[in-house]
């Protein structure tokens, strides 16, 4: 087994992003489409509370719950062999760092390395507990789509420059918590990119510009879906240019390590 063959392990993100190599990343919910995935290249596959979207057909991802999440995290698990599987923690199952190391537990024992969870103030304390207990947290700041119904809607955050102060400091407390890797979604390009500059953990952006150190989208976005919800601006259709399932993934895996994706028609001012 090669070294780009061997699954990939947490501590290899620190390593891709000290050595420049940006990392593709992509949502899956099932065995077959994370086999392609895992095929193609991708190097994260992400089991996101967007499933409540895009395969259970809610408007939000509030509807989602550890049960679901479990179930696709273990359909995911067997369709991989390199990825690094990182998990969310659906709506309110970090409400408390008890809670949150529960479901955690049960989304690491189906198979994830890694679980997720938006936002910081608060969440801090549930991000150190489970980084405390040897789970690998991944923070989700931005725009948060748990925190749809307080926002008004899915809307870039931090365009404001109070609100771009406090997701700098959110981005340097959630490392300094425990975090290993910082999802930032739906934030001005150039913000993106001072807080990657800051920020001791890799950075992957959606709709976060090019300047993180690795990329996520949707599946169903970027194989041109219609998901029911109008299309953002950050989303490419990748099977357009790729073809076939496969294609598109190898073409989106490409194009991000290239730096070629996002270009400045899918980013934020
Ligand atoms: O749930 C999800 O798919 C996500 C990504 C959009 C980052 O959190």
């Amino acid at each position: 087994m090669t070294a780009s063959d061997r699954p990939l392990t947490v501590p290899d993100l620190a390593v891709a992003r000290a050595e420049g190599r940006r990392l593709a990343m992509l949502t899956a919910y099932g065995a077959g489409f994370a086999r392609t995935c895992d095929a193609n290249g991708v190097d994260l596959l992400l089991v996101g509370d967007s499933l409540g979207m895009v395969v259970q057909g809610h408007g939000s991802t509030l509807p989602v719950t550890v049960d679901d999440m479990v179930y696709h995290t273990a359909c995911v698990a067997r369709g991989i062999r390199r990825a690094l599987l990182v998990s969310d923690l659906p709506f309110q199952a970090d409400a408390t760092p008890e809670r949150a190391l529960d479901a955690a537990t049960r989304l690491l024992q189906a198979g994830a390395a890694m679980a997720k969870l938006e936002g910081a103030g608060p969440k801090l304390e549930v991000v150190r507990f489970l980084a405390e207990r040897e789970i690998p947290v991944c923070s989700h700041l931005g725009l948060t789509p748990q925190s749809v119904l307080r926002m008004g809607g899915f809307k870039v955050q931090g365009r404001e420059a109070a609100a771009a102060a406090r997701l700098r400091e959110d981005a340097l407390a959630v490392a300094e918590a425990g975090a290993a890797l910082i999802v930032l979604e739906g934030v001005p390009a150039a913000l993106a990119a001072e807080i990657t500059a800051a920020s001791p953990v890799p950075t992957i952006g959606i709709g976060a510009g090019p300047h993180c150190d690795g990329q996520v989208l949707v599946l169903h976005d970027m194989l041109g879906l219609d998901s029911g919800h109008r299309r953002p601006r950050f989303v490419k259709d990748f099977l357009a240019e790729g073809g076939s399932v496969a294609g598109a993934v190898r073409a989106y895996v490409a194009a991000v390590r290239d730096g070629s994706f996002p270009a400045a028609e899918h980013s934020y001012l």
